[in-house]
């Protein structure tokens, strides 16, 4: 078992998905594509168990409540890897949770969000974020998912 000969601790990652991003599979795919959230998510457990980590995934429409899923990252996760959804250009909340929690976070984004509306091209979220990664479609949860363990890995003792 990953981390079992070392002793190390089991990584916890936190994936929150923000608004609408419940559709995915049916959301305008030529923009999002066709997977469905619950396969991102089950392939964002099966990566991290491969890595000896756990994902837990939570998803919400509403602000307040990925604030308190945010702010329950705090002593249960290590790293969160978060997409705000159209949050993303609008919520303090969310920017201010994030850095509240003070753990390392990153932003992805299914689309290359600075290639589409000038709305979209600022993110409020992501300066509280170690980076953003955007544009790859499912993808980007994955190399997300890479980076926020790379960083825990980094971290452990
Ligand atoms: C998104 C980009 C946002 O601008 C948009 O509001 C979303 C999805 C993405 O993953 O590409 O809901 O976060």
């Amino acid at each position: 078992m990953p981390g079992a000969t070392t002793g190390a601790r089991v990584a916890r990652i936190l994936v929150v998905h923000g608004p609408n991003l419940n559709l995915l599979g049916t959301r305008d795919p030529a923009v999002y594509g066709t997977t469905t959230l619950a396969e991102i998510d089950a392939e964002l457990v099966r990566r991290g168990a491969a890595r000896g980590a756990t994902v837990t995934c939570v998803q919400s429409n509403l602000e307040g409540a990925l604030v308190d899923a945010i702010q329950g990252a705090r002593g249960t996760a290590d790293a969160i890897v978060i997409n705000p959804g159209g949050y993303t250009h609008t919520s303090v909340a969310i920017r201010d949770a994030i850095e509240a929690v003070a753990l390392p976070a990153i932003e992805v984004h299914l689309s290359n969000v600075h290639a589409r509306e000038p709305f979209r091209h600022e993110s409020i979220t992501a300066a509280r974020c170690v980076g953003q990664i955007c544009g790859f479609g499912a993808q980007s949860y994955y190399l997300g998912l890479d980076a926020a363990l790379t960083i825990v890995e980094g971290r452990r003792p």
